[in-house]
C-alpha cells in the first residue's frame, strides 16, 4: 500500500470509529485543533497512565506536578521563548498567503530540511526560484514567526496584562523547582514530571494530529549534580539494546543510519553523559512497551544548527511515518540554561544545597519530552493493517493491551433464549478488572470486525453450549483462533493473556 494511501486509511478509520476528529466540525473547524471521541479518549488515557506509571509512579526519584496553562510574560522572557521560539514564515507578495518556509521547500524540492538556518532557507528559495503555492506569486524574504499564543489577563489589554499559553510544560517545572524539591524532599538526582496541555500557533499544522496547535505533553526535567552527570547505573541488557542511529557526525558526512548499541554510543562518547543515555534508553523502552516496532524507530542527534535555544545536545527518537522519518520524542540536555535564566530574571535563589559537600549548586537537566498526540498517532499507524478476507477488505488494529481501548468484548451469539442475560452477567463480572465492552447488535461476524477495527485483543462469545456446560468461546484478534474455556476461568485466562501468555 502506498504510504499516502495508508495515512488516508488511518485517518478515515480514526474518524469513522470516533477516535479523534477535527474540533467543532458543525461550525467548520479551526485547523490544528482536535476532539477525542470515546475510543480515542480511552486510548489517550491509557497512554497517559502508562507514561505516568513508567516515568513517575514506579520510581522513587520522580515527583509529579500539574502546572497552570496561562503564565506571565516574565516567564517566557526569561526562558528565551519570546525571543527564540519561532518558525520561518514566508509571505506571498501578491496574494499575501503565509507559509512555513521550510515546509514549502520540503514540499517543492522533496528534501529534508532538519536544522536549516533562516539564511539557508532564503538561499534555497532564491536559488530554486520557488513561488507561492497558492497564486504562483513572488515570495517575500522568510522571517521568524513566534509560535506562542498571546492573551490578556483581567480587564485590561495593556502590556502589563499580557500573558501566554504555555508552548511547553517544562517551564512550570523549572519555575517551581525549589518549591517541589523542598516539599517533596527529593535529593539530587531526581526528576519532576507532568502531563498537560501546551499550545503552539503553528504556521501550517499538518499530517493530522502530528503537528497540531493544541496538544498534550508528557515531560520530565531530571535534575543532576553538575559534577555527577555520569553517576548513573545502566544495566547490561539495556546497554546491549540495539537501535538504528544517526549521529550529528554521520549527518555531516551524509551517511545513512546504522544499527548499534547504547554501550557503543556511550563508549564512543557519541552521547555526552551517562544520564542522557539512560533517559534515551527509557524513552525507547517505553515506546517498545506500547507495541511500536523496533524497525520503525531510529535515534537521531540534532545537528548544531537545529538545536533549540536552550539545548546543548538533543537526541530525537524518530518514527518512519508515511511522510518520512520525523520526531516522535526528544531527549534534550538543557544543562543549567533554564534554572540560571530564571534565577537571573526573578532574582530568586534556585540553587540546591548539597548536604554532602555543604555547597550550593545549580543542577543540570536532562529532559525526556513526549507529545501525547504523536504517541497516539504513531501507535495507531504502527498497529494498522488492511487485508482481504475472501472478497472483503478487513481492517485490524494490532494494539497491545497497554494501548487497546477495550481489552475484551463480550457478545451473546443471539439475544434470545437467555444468551443475552448470561452475556451481561459475564460482562458485569469482567468489567470490574478489565476494560470491557458489551455488544449484542448485528451479526457476530460484524461484531468481531468492529472490535478488530478498534483493536480489541480478545472477544468472548456466549452461545447455546454456554447454557448447557458453562463454557464460552474466546477469540484471539491477531490469529482469529478460537477456543472454549470455562466461565469460572475466564477472568484468570483473560488476565494471563493480557499479560503476555500464549493464546
Ligand atoms: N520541552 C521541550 C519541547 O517542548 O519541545
Amino acid at each position: 500500500m502506498a504510504k499516502d494511501e495508508r495515512m488516508e486509511k488511518v485517518v478515515n478509520l480514526l474518524e469513522r470509529r470516533g477516535f479523534i476528529f477535527a474540533s467543532g466540525q458543525i461550525y467548520g473547524s479551526l485547523a490544528g485543533f482536535f476532539d477525542y471521541g470515546n475510543y480515542g479518549t480511552l486510548l489517550k488515557r491509557k497512554i497517559e497512565q502508562n507514561w505516568w506509571n513508567f516515568f513517575v509512579g514506579k520510581r522513587n526519584d520522580v515527583a509529579g506536578i500539574d502546572g497552570a496553562i496561562v503564565s506571565s510574560q516574565a516567564i517566557w522572557n526569561a526562558s528565551g521563548h519570546l525571543a527564540e521560539f519561532s518558525d520561518p514564515l514566508i509571505e506571498c507578495k501578491k496574494c499575501h498567503t503565509r507559509f512555513r518556509a521550510d515546509s514549502l521547500i520540503e514540499d517543492e524540492l522533496k528534501i529534508s530540511l532538519e536544522g536549516a538556518s533562516l539564511d539557508n532557507i532564503n538561499k534555497l528559495i532564491l536559488e530554486n526560484k520557488l513561488i507561492c503555492q497558492n497564486c504562483k506569486g513572488v515570495l517575500e524574504i522568510a522571517k521568524p514567526f513566534n509560535l506562542m499564543f498571546k492573551t490578556y489577563v483581567g480587564a485590561s489589554e495593556d502590556e502589563s496584562a499580557t500573558a501566554y499559553l504555555r508552548p511547553e510544560t517544562a517551564q512550570m517545572i523549572f519555575t517551581n523547582f525549589k518549591q517541589v524539591q523542598m516539599s517533596s524532599r527529593k535529593k539530587l538526582p531526581f526528576g519532576i514530571a507532568q502531563i498537560g496541555k501546551a499550545f503552539r500557533n503553528e504556521i501550517s499544522p499538518r499530517n493530522f494530529v502530528f503537528r497540531c496547535r493544541e496538544f498534550s505533553q508528557m515531560e520530565m526535567e531530571f535534575f543532576m549534580h553538575p559534577e555527577k552527570l555520569d553517576d548513573c547505573q545502566i544495566n547490561e541488557d539495556e546497554l546491549g539494546l540495539e537501535i538504528n542511529v544517526l549521529t550529528a557526525k554521520m549527518q555531516e558526512n551524509k551517511e545513512k543510519e546504522s544499527k548499534t548499541t547504547f554501550a557503543i554510543l556511550l563508549n564512543g562518547k557519541s552521547i555526552g553523559t551517562k544520564w542522557h543515555a539512560y533517559w534515551i534508553i527509557k524513552a525507547y523502552e517505553w515506546f517498545l512497551g506500547l507495541g511500536i516496532r523496533k524497525e520503525n524507530l531510529r535515534l537521531r542527534q540534532h545537528v548544531k544548527t537545529e538545536l533549540s535555544h536552550y539545548s546543548f545536545e538533543t537526541w530525537d527518537l524518530e518514527y518512519n511515518y508515511p511522510w518520512g522519518w520525523k520526531e516522535l520524542s526528544g531527549i534534550a540536555n538543557r544543562g543549567d540554561y533554564d534554572l540560571k535564566a530564571h534565577m537571573i530574571s526573578s532574582k530568586k535563589d534556585l540553587t540546591y544545597f548539597d548536604d554532602e559537600t555543604k555547597i550550593k549548586v545549580l543542577p543540570m537537566v536532562i529532559e525526556p519530552s513526549f507529545g501525547l498526540e504523536r504517541a497516539f498517532l504513531t501507535v495507531i499507524i504502527d498497529a494498522f493493517e488492511e487485508k482481504m478476507e475472501g472478497d472483503e477488505k478487513k481492517t485490524i488494529l494490532h494494539l497491545n493491551p497497554n494501548t487497546a481501548p477495550n481489552e475484551c468484548a463480550v457478545f451473546p451469539l443471539m439475544k434470545k433464549d437467555g444468551m443475552a442475560q448470561k452475556a451481561i452477567e459475564i460482562f458485569e463480572m469482567l468489567r470490574k478488572n478489565t476494560a470491557c465492552e458489551y455488544d449484542e447488535a448485528g451479526s457476530i461476524g460484524k461484531r468481531y470486525a468492529r472490535q478488530d477495527e478498534i483493536g480489541t485483543p480478545y472477544c468472548l462469545t456466549i452461545d447455546y453450549d454456554t447454557l448447557k456446560d458453562e463454557t464460552i468461546t474466546i477469540r484471539d484478534r491477531d490469529s482469529t483462533k478460537q477456543k472454549r474455556i470455562k466461565i469460572g476461568d475466564c477472568q484468570s485466562t483473560l488476565t494471563a493473556l493480557l499479560n503476555g501468555a500464549e493464546f
